[in-house]
């Protein structure tokens, strides 16, 4: 039985990292470009995956050499890549400059990852799963329908909203777990996030609107829980930070793999930090997403 089901983005990461961003109109030089396997929705996959969860993905690629490369990359890291598919589009693209201080920018070509389609959705079976994982990185209808069918199983939803978006009372109130970061909560009500109690703000307008469960991760602030009983912020761990590419995902990479072993929800979240925390130690997306040792390692020095 797989645990957890992803329906998401696949992408070839195309990665440069560069001394600072470039202005408009700016030319300037980065380092060798380097092809690392990536997108939101195979990144979170491999990354419970590494963390010992049963893994299968849903998505598209296409029939190219960046298809290749994508799908036996997560066939090496023990992710279920049967409910994938090809197409004639071209496998999706994320173009990355990264900063001397780590901080990333990302333009996406969605490609394949386009095509995910309801009809995909509808031709798989839940009744196997546990946690279903989405992002924004398909189309918005297959996303929906993936969360409708997962609550017709009785399987858990975690929602990623990114990239940043507005998104339909339904979804929301679909999901049991949403988590944005401050810019994605930002967008997705509407409200200013300066602070703390700014993001408590908006995340009460999030439970009006439906949300049970919202976790805003707030990078070295580490992250905040809010549901109707509670209102936590979990801190994190210090680390030196390379390349944040991928910290949210391996963030709830290790989320939904501690829950799926009965960790109540703080103690989640902070294996989630954890993760977090580990991935932005190490350069490119799949790369820097760590292991069960070294994540359990990291938490056993709390
Ligand atoms: O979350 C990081 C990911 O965002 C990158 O791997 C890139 O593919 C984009 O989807």
């Amino acid at each position: 039985m797989n645990q957890i089901l992803v329906v998401g983005s696949l992408n070839a990461d195309l990665v440069v990292r560069a001394p600072r961003f470039p202005q408009p109109g700016e030319t300037i030089s980065g380092e060798d470009l380097r092809v690392i396997p990536g997108g939101k929705g195979a990144n979170q996959a491999v990354a419970a995956a590494r963390l010992r969860a049963d893994v299968s993905m849903l998505g598209r690629v296409g029939k190219d050499n960046f298809g290749d490369f994508l799908l036996e990359n997560l066939k090496q890291n023990k992710v279920d890549a049967s409910l994938a598919q090809r197409d004639d589009s071209s496998t999706g693209t994320a173009i990355i400059v990264v900063d001397a201080s780590g901080q990333n920018s990302i333009v996406l070509s969605a490609g394949a990852n386009g095509n995910v389609s309801t009809t995909d959705v509808d031709n798989i079976s839940f009744a196997n799963y546990q946690l279903l994982l989405l992002q924004l990185e398909i189309p918005l209808p297959a996303v929906l329908r993936a969360a409708q069918r997962a609550k017709e199983n009785n399987v858990r939803v975690i929602l990623n909203p990114a990239p940043a978006r507005q998104l339909p009372d339904e979804l929301i109130a679909l999901a049991d777990f949403i988590i944005p970061n401050e810019t994605e909560l930002s967008l997705l009500t509407g409200q200013k996030i300066e602070d703390i109690s700014s993001a408590e703000s908006a995340v009460r307008n999030l439970l009006r609107r439906g949300a049970k469960n919202v976790i805003v991760t707030l990078g070295s602030k580490g992250a905040l829980l809010v549901n109707k009983e509670t209102n936590k912020q979990v801190d994190t761990f210090k680390v030196d930070v390379i390349d944040t590419t991928a910290a949210g995902d391996a963030f709830i990479g290790g989320f939904a793999t501690a829950l799926l072993q009965n960790k109540s929800l703080e103690e989640s979240v902070q294996y989630g930090c954890a993760c977090g925390a580990l991935a932005t130690t190490k350069f490119g997306a799949q790369p820097s997403l760590p292991t069960k040792a070294e994540a359990d390692h990291l938490i056993s020095s709390l």
